[in-house]
């Protein structure tokens, strides 16, 4: 056989060989990653990028933690696989118990799966088992994965073109979107008050009003950092149950401290009867979680639910490491620092193309707006190509931030929770330049 030349692979490389060999799902950033450290990636070339996005949410204490990292290989040289559930290991029990310690009110008995979508699918056949009813509802503008199941709860046509249909038995309710209000302009608990009582009104007028769950994000992240008002959930909450359903919270997204709390219902002062986990768990290793009292758990049998990688012990170590490093000072920080990002990105909206700035902690959207013409619910129109504009310039200035939202329009900041404020400050200073450049 022939040797190879040993040539470091450089960015256009890298790029070329995801265009030719990797399905074109996404469309490429362009920052394709040799290395990462904190906020921090380099790229095959040396360049150096602020990350303020994560990987979509996920590097919750930093890319390449130290103590996640050295947790991770403890445990390759252990035992990596066994499947869970046919050889019950150490840190699969540990982390279940460690996540009946660190969820809401009786939140008990957890099954381990490998992301997020897998969480909510099978947090929807307990919700099933459970309750012996079929229906679920789920939120407008929602997203809760790309399998035919939790595909069906995402609230987003955008996902699903051509590839319909998913699952039956899902109706959606009106988000609490309160910026883009569809009910006019209410003080909060007015409008908290009107959107439950649209969630009724759909349930009573769309299904049999016999429910398996109401699947809900505490605060909406691909929806475009939509904050619920105060009441909202907790009303959310007694409807699902008030027909029999179970409340579900999808924490995919929103949990292990991206919010400030450790939880986003910590905010809103609500219990789930499920609460699904993933993205953060584990910092980048890949775990999903869905968790829930032992009576309502204990409605799956021997067979009814199994994932082969699940509770992966080599993950299910890195998880452990990911809360101690969580517990010890990472979600203070997105307290502190997210409280200085909100005033930040409040400043913001004297700027013409800035329609709104919202968000908890260290998960905060900027949603762009076309001042001259009028949008959805009496707001100025939606400006996806501004955003899109911005979002590349950030990058060209080395930043990499989010764009997203129902409608395209929505800048949204998602940083490792451990990030310094001279970080923040540079991406905000960035993202005023590129706006203040690209909206004339
Ligand atoms: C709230 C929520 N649920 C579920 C998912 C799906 O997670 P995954 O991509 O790990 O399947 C996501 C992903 O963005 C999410 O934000």
């Amino acid at each position: 056989m022939s040797e190879q030349p040993d040539v470091p692979p450089d960015n256009a490389a890298v790029v070329e060989g995801y265009d030719e060999y990797v399905m074109p799902i996404w469309k490429s950033l362009n920052v394709p990653v040799d290395r990462a450290s904190g906020c921090t990636l380099v790229d095959f070339e040396g360049n150096e990028y602020l990350d303020v996005f994560s990987g979509i949410s996920v590097a919750n204490v930093g890319h390449n933690d130290e103590t996640v990292t050295e947790a991770a290989k403890a445990q390759l040289d252990e035992f990596v696989h066994g499947c869970s559930y046919v050889h019950p290991n150490g840190p699969v029990v540990e982390l279940a118990e460690r996540l009946a310690e660190v969820t809401p009110g009786d939140l008990q008995k957890s099954f381990f799966c490998n992301s997020g979508t897998e969480a909510v699918e099978g947090a929807i056949k307990l919700a099933r088992k459970y309750t012996g009813s079929k229906e679920v509802v789920a939120l407008e503008m929602g997203f809760h994965g790309r399998t035919l199941g939790s595909l069906a709860l995402t609230g987003n046509h955008s996902y699903k073109h051509g590839m319909a249909p998913t699952i039956n038995d899902v109706t959606h309710a009106p988000a609490p979107y309160q910026y883009r209000s569809e009910y006019g302009d209410r003080s909060e608990a007015a409008f908290a008050e009107a959107a439950a009582a649209e969630l009724e009104r759909v349930i009573g007028t769309h299904t049999s009003g016999d429910l398996a769950a109401v699947v809900v994000e505490p605060v909406m992240g691909e929806g475009g950092i939509v904050v619920p008002p105060a009441d909202y959930l907790s009303r959310v909450a007694d409807v699902a149950r008030d027909h029999g359903g179970l409340f579900v919270l999808d924490e995919v997204q929103t949990g292990y401290g991206r919010t400030g709390e450790f939880w986003a219902s910590d905010h809103f002062d609500v219990t789930p009867d499920i609460l699904t986990q993933a993205k953060g768990i584990a910092n980048g290793l890949p775990l999903g979680a869905f968790t829930a009292p032992a009576e309502i758990a204990d409605a799956f049998e021997a067979g009814d639910h199994l994932s082969t990688f699940g509770g992966n012990p080599v993950c299910c170590a890195a998880a452990l490491a990911t809360i101690d490093q969580l517990e010890d000072g990472a979600v203070a920080n997105a307290r502190e620092q997210g409280a200085w990002l909100t005033d930040a990105l409040a400043e913001l909206e004297a700027l013409e193309s800035v329609g709104d700035t919202r968000g908890l902690g260290l998960m905060q959207g900027v949603e762009l707006v076309d001042p001259a013409e009028s949008g959805p619910g009496d707001a100025p129109a939606p400006a996806a190509d501004l955003a899109s504009r911005v979002g590349d310039r950030l990058r060209e200035q080395g930043v990499v931030i989010g764009v997203g939202g129902y409608y395209k329009n929505v800048i949204r900041f998602q940083p490792p929770l451990t990030i310094e404020r001279q970080q923040l400050r540079r991406a905000v200073e960035e993202l005023r330049a590129a706006i203040e450049t690209e909206q004339r």
